[in-house]
């Protein structure tokens, strides 16, 4: 297989004939019109004030969903708008830049951060239809430089991207404070207490994605994000007004109807695994339109390497026995590389 072509998603989106690479087996190809997936929309405003009332309904409609399929909306949690709207209007600073310049920040094989695009260099069939940049961030204490995200991207980009550098910090910040918040109250709904998981994510270090998917002839060929199961613990995803996100649930695809209010949270096999399978880690993929690009961020909350993936002990009993053995969460992403041939619903997550 030559190496040499290199696809450009401008030239690209004027294509009628796709290359074969982004057309995908019958079984798979994506279907627009589906069902809306009915999911809870949680107000987080009564958590935050500590009001006890609010709190418990919002723990039970949570449990309901994640006990289905892992999947609900979170409304005022207390995240400013002008953020959210910086976070999605400086990805269009990156991704419109030359290919040449993008490069910069090439993803190396085997890596999670960096820029990748299905349009250049790679030639397994199944590509899917985006473009994404991925940079790793800590919350750990004591860390040298607090600013890891600012420092990756300016390093990598060059100084032209400072306010993007900065703008991008400050999101992984908030979103890391939602996570943790969101850690309560699944701990408190499933009953172990809001403190249960604290520990493994309070100094987390997490993956941020921006996904950018350019508009297609053929959208009914091809894929935007092909069907995965997250593998990290929780994702909190923002989707512009555009839709594509779409969930396997009953047997079939659901649509998650965009609301630029709200982030789409879901569990991932990590927090399956520490529910002991009780909260669910749930196919999902997103398409894409000949319209109109399509922008997501999505952080992935991983818990802190060196802890035990293992369920609290009031989760397993004779009945409900320890369904996953003992990981860490370096030890799952190691496993996942090994073994992404044999299971592409991971490797998807990563692609
Ligand atoms: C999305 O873009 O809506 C979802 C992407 C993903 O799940 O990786
Ligand atoms: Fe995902």
């Amino acid at each position: 297989e030559s190496s040499s072509l290199v696809f450009d998603a401008s030239f690209l989106k004027h294509q009628l004939n796709l290359p074969k690479q982004f057309i995908w087996p019958d079984d798979e190809k994506p279907c627009m019109n589906v069902p809306e997936l009915v999911v809870p929309l949680i107000d987080l405003k009564g958590f935050l004030s500590n009001d006890p009332l609010a709190t418990m309904e919002a723990c039970k409609l949570i449990g309901e969903a994640c006990e289905k399929h892992g999947f609900f909306l979170v409304v005022n949690h207390g995240i400013d708008a002008k953020l959210i709207e910086h976070a999605h209007s400086y990805m269009n600073d990156f991704f419109e830049i030359p290919l040449s310049q993008k490069q910069r920040a090439q993803r190396k094989t085997g890596e999670h951060c960096g820029y990748a695009s299905s349009f250049t260099g790679r030639f397994s069939s199944k590509l899917p239809w985006k473009e994404t940049l991925s940079f790793q961030f800590s919350d750990e204490k004591n860390k040298n430089s607090p600013k890891i995200v600012k420092d990756y991207l300016c390093n990598t980009l060059g100084e032209d991207f400072e306010q993007f550098g900065d703008v991008y910090q400050n999101y992984c910040e908030a979103m890391s404070r939602l996570s943790l918040g969101i850690m309560e109250l699944l701990g408190m709904s499933l009953g172990v207490g809001k403190d249960c998981f604290r520990d493994f994510f309070e100094e987390n270090k997490s993956i941020m994605r921006l996904n950018y998917y350019p508009p297609c002839q053929k959208p009914d060929l091809t894929l935007g994000t092909g069907p995965h199961c997250d593998p990290t613990s929780l994702t909190i995803l923002h989707q512009d007004q555009v839709g594509g996100l779409q969930v396997f649930v009953d047997n079939e695809w659901h649509s998650i109807t965009p609301n630029f209010n709200a982030f789409v949270v879901n569990i991932g096999d990590t927090f399956m695994a520490l529910s002991n399978g009780r909260y669910k880690s749930c196919l999902h993929r997103a398409v894409v339109n000949n319209k109109t690009t399509r922008k997501s961020l999505a952080f992935f909350l991983c818990p802190k390497g060196d802890k035990v993936v293992s369920p609290p002990s009031e989760l397993v009993s004779d009945l409900t026995q320890r369904i996953y053995p003992d990981f860490t969460w370096p030890m799952l992403l190691e496993f996942t590389q090994k073994h992404y041939r044999a299971d592409m619903r991971t490797l998807e997550a990563f692609t």
